[in-house]
């Protein structure tokens, strides 16, 4: 079997000899085609930090197994991190957390035990990058949380709590604010948990969440979160077990799966072959589980973890009264630790996926679509317009462009409602949302929205626009604050 690997840069490369050494020396059957990517990629002028021959190779075998990679500053390129993931739709952020003997945390001292896995949802929400100045004040992101997006992560995490024997999965979320964004997640989750009754599932709201975590963090099993929330998440339960040194990665796609390291290039000791190849090891284990390689995981994963137990460090962790071994060393322990099983640590169970085949070729870009047929309307338009006056002179304005079908309802700002009703205590930005809405009865086509649009745009200065759209009588919209 022959998988993709790009060493990375910083350390990069110093943990990837290092972990394919101890891959070599467990008798791992893989074969490794190196392909380029990261910072020295971008600099040679491939703005999406990949060349393509590194694109077509990944794409041919399925699974990419990288190290840290740097996105060069204020040079308007994208990460390549995110790049990958997003391009081969690698859905599901996996990164599992456990209390290691032998790395120190407040809470294996307190004798509190974590065991826990965040599953992420990796392409959708906040990181689109889909973000506009409406004026030059007032900037606009757009947060994308679909029904068929949340839904392969959230069965991913189902699929893999049942193959766990998880005894809880929990899904964080902000619904009580976000009501259509996280609501739509949440009511994906509540679909999905009635297909696995023997799972306890639950849901939470994702500050409770983050103080629950950190007072009793032995309480959750599995958690599903949308992007953002997931990526600060994860860090944090990363800080639980000992940092990210110590936290693997696995970015799951149906076609495509990416293995890495969670922590960055780390340039402050990069080349001087001090740096901790422990996460790296962790994300290809859970590759070589996931490839159904789970001898060689199982030998690896003990070693790993007795030698870890025994008290040998790397520099950035562990008791300062024992010397610190370099990445060399500390690879080679591993090695000459293998056949030994950890008597602190837990062993590593044989709880891990059942081989997912992964280079099925397709031919065309998978069209992915929900389970909704209901009946549609368009009801109104909010018009996002610049505008410095005060409320009520905008809406005297607004007025005057008003149809039989379409009447201006509110006025907010940065989403709190400031006419027909408000406080003069709300402070405003020069930027202002006109709804126009159709009685209850009324159906309204785009043309009637290009027709207020363009009588609008007489008066005002438009930044953008949003229709208001029904759905089986229930609105696609939400409500501002204070209506
Ligand atoms: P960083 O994780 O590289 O470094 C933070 C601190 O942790 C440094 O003191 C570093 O020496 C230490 N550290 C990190 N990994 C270590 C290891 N394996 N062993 C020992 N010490 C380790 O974070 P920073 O400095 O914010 O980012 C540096 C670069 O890495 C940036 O260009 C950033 O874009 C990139 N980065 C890449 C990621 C990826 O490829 N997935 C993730 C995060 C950052």
């Amino acid at each position: 079997m022959k998988i993709a690997v790009a060493n990375g840069d910083g350390i990069g490369p110093e943990i990837m000899e290092a972990v394919i050494k101890v891959f070599n020396a467990a008798k791992v059957p893989l074969e490794y085609q190196f392909v380029d990517m990261g910072k020295w990629v971008f600099d040679k002028g491939f703005s999406n930090g990949m060349t393509p021959e590194a694109k077509a190779t990944i794409e041919e075998l399925g699974i990419l197994f990288k190290g840290p990679m740097e996105t060069p500053k204020g040079k308007g390129v994208k990460s390549v991190n995110v790049t990958a993931r997003k391009t081969w739709n690698t859905y599901a952020n996996d990164r599992h957390f456990q209390t290691l003997s032998g790395v120190d945390t407040v809470f294996s001292k307190a004798g509190i035990h974590i065991d826990l896995t965040i599953v992420r949802e990796n392409i959708e929400d906040t990181y689109g990058g889909v973000e506009h100045m409406l004026t030059q004040d007032v900037a606009l992101g757009r947060r994308f949380i679909t029904r068929p997006g949340s839904e392969q992560v959230i069965r991913y995490a189902f699929e893999m709590a049942k193959k766990k024997g998880a005894k809880r999965i929990t899904c964080g979320h902000k619904a009580n604010i976000m009501k259509l964004t996280d609501g739509l997640f949440l009511e994906v989750f509540n679909e999905v948990a009635k297909e696995y009754p023997e799972l306890k599932s639950d849901d939470i709201i994702v500050d409770d969440l983050c103080m629950k975590l950190v007072s009793r963090p032995e309480l959750f099993d599995v958690i599903v979160l949308t992007n953002l929330q997931g990526d600060i998440v994860s860090d944090l339960c990363a800080g639980l077990v000992g940092g990210l040194g110590f936290a693997p990665s696995a970015n799951i796609g149906d076609h495509i799966s990416i293995f890495e390291a969670v922590h960055g290039t780390a340039p402050d000791i990069a080349g001087k072959n001090i740096a901790n190849p422990t996460s790296l090891l962790l994300s290809g284990l859970s590759m070589l589980r996931h490839l159904g390689l789970m001898e060689q995981s199982t030998i690896i994963e003990n070693a790993l973890l007795y030698t870890l137990e025994s008290g040998v460090h790397t520099g950035d962790f562990g008791d300062k009264s024992i010397p610190s071994l370099n990445t060399t060393q500390f690879a080679q322990a591993i090695i000459d630790n293998f056949g030994k099983e950890p008597k602190v640590n837990p062993k590593p169970t044989l709880k891990n996926f059942d081989f997912v085949p992964t280079n099925s070729k397709i031919a065309v870009n998978p069209m992915l679509l929900g389970n909704k047929n209901e009946e549609h309307k368009i009801v109104g338009v909010d018009f996002f317009i610049e505008c410095n006056l005060q409320p009520d002179a905008i809406a005297q304005m607004a007025h005057k462009h008003e149809t039989n079908d379409l009447k201006l309802i509110i006025i907010s700002n940065r989403g709190t409602q400031v006419w027909p009703s408000g406080s003069v205590y709300t402070n405003l930005v020069n930027q202002f949302r006109l709804r126009f809405e159709t009685g209850d009865s009324q159906v309204l086509s785009q043309q009637d929205i290009i027709h207020l649009y363009s009588s609008m745009s007489k008066d005002f200065q438009i930044s953008s626009l949003e229709i208001l759209n029904m759905w089986g009588g229930k609105k696609g919209y939400s409500l501002a604050q204070g209506q």
